[in-house]
């Protein structure tokens, strides 16, 4: 894939509107997770080394609607991006070009225009901050086509940053449509509907797939086990059976749970039982003892492992066993290539104390990495081939 990327030519001299993906998860005001705000760091840095005159960031938070919603304020981000990057941080509550070297503007989706890539409201940045040139590091919502990640594509020059560029090198070998020898794929949490074309993918060209979480219990059903009241998508249970389906016609092993930890409710005394034995009230939690055996047993002597989402209720122990054997495995196989991803990864790592540093790549992607992997086009990636 050749996208168009930073030099210094560029940007010297330039004034540089960023799209970063800053969407961090925040508690009481505090942010409790902030690799996206690290991992931009790069670009940013790239683009004062080389003589950008001023740098515009523009970010999102949460989901406001097209409305100021001040508990989705970018402020707490401004305070913590200036703490990491050492240097002033001038936060704008609208795109008005203030004084300082870097600012970053308020949340882009407190404007209706936003989510509907309203052409106005592109004009409209790009007249009030004067930039020059687009850089797109937010790969984190390059699958979403709204105003700041496509919509000064045509007015002005846009390339990739240094984050969507290390986001593509390393998950671009995946795009193959070979099998990849020793590839096992690990896939858990929720929403069938964002991981079936994934899952799909992978069941052609990994040598393993390895599932977990809800969307297990759903394969589960599908194939006709009794899950008593445990979460499951019914209505996709007919794409889980075509997903078996590509499996066996590709010879790709795909291990579901053999036993499972359950309970009727999270806060009541849990069991364990193979999968089989699983009926009435009960709800599966987590994977059992022997599946986390079995799961970790492939993944030990894999040479690649992607891992995408939790296999268990993991924020609630004991369901936090299999998800964190997962998360030890993987880390522990420091001779294989290892890429993590999803939504609640960055979290997971987090909770179980997992350096970063123990993986190959931590995609900054949820739904951008899935749409990546499964070979979707995304929009703001689009833009930036050359
Ligand atoms: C994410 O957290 O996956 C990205 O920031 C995109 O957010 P969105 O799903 O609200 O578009």
């Amino acid at each position: 894939m050749k996208i168009k990327t930073l030099t210094p030519e560029l940007v010297a001299g330039k004034i540089v509107l960023v799209r970063v993906d800053f969407n961090v998860p925040l508690k009481n005001g505090k942010i409790t997770e902030k690799t996206r705000i690290v991992e931009s760091l790069p670009t940013l840095e790239f683009l004062l080394k080389n003589g950008a005159k001023k740098i515009h960031l523009l970010a999102h938070l949460g989901r406001p609607g097209g409305k100021i919603c001040p508990e989705f304020s970018l402020a707490p981000v401004a305070a913590e991006l200036e703490k990491l990057l050492k240097k002033p941080v001038e936060f704008r509550s609208d795109f008005t070009a203030g004084s300082g070297k870097i600012q970053l503007h308020e949340n882009v989706r407190f404007y209706p225009g936003e989510k509907k890539n309203d052409p106005a409201l592109a004009t409209e940045i790009l007249e009030k901050t004067g930039a020059e040139i687009f850089v797109n590091d937010g790969f984190g919502v390059s699958h979403r086509a709204q105003t700041s990640v496509i919509g000064f594509s045509g007015k002005i020059p846009c390339v990739a940053g240094k984050l969507v560029e290390k986001e593509i090198e390393h998950l671009s070998p995946f795009l193959s449509a070979e099998k990849i020898p020793g590839l096992t794929v690990a896939v858990g949490g929720v929403k069938m509907e964002t991981k079936v074309a994934v899952l799909k993918h992978f069941c052609q060209i990994a040598e393993n797939v390895i599932i977990g979480g809800a969307l297990a219990n759903t394969f589960l059903a599908a194939q006709g086990f009794d899950i008593g009241e445990s979460l499951c998508e019914s209505d996709f249970a007919k794409m889980a059976r075509e997903v078996l389906e590509i499996a066996e016609t590709h010879k790709t092993a795909v291990h579901l749970p053999i036993d499972v930890q359950c309970a009727d409710d999270p806060d009541g005394k849990s069991v364990y039982l193979p999968t089989e034995d699983v009926a009435g009230s009960l709800k599966i939690f987590d994977i059992g003892p022997h599946s986390i055996a079995s799961y970790r047993e492939v993944l030990k002597h894999s040479k690649v492992v992607i891992w995408n989402g939790p296999l268990g209720f993991f924020e609630k122990p004991p369901f936090d066993s299999g998800t964190r054997a997962i998360a030890e495995e993987i880390a522990q196989n420091q001779s294989a290539k290892t890429i993590l991803g999803g939504g609640d990864t960055l979290g997971v790592l987090k909770q179980f104390g997992i350096e970063k540093s123990k993986f190959t790549h931590v995609s900054t992607g949820g739904g951008a990495m899935l749409e990546f992997l499964e070979g979707k086009k995304l929009p703001g990636i689009e833009i930036l081939k050359t």
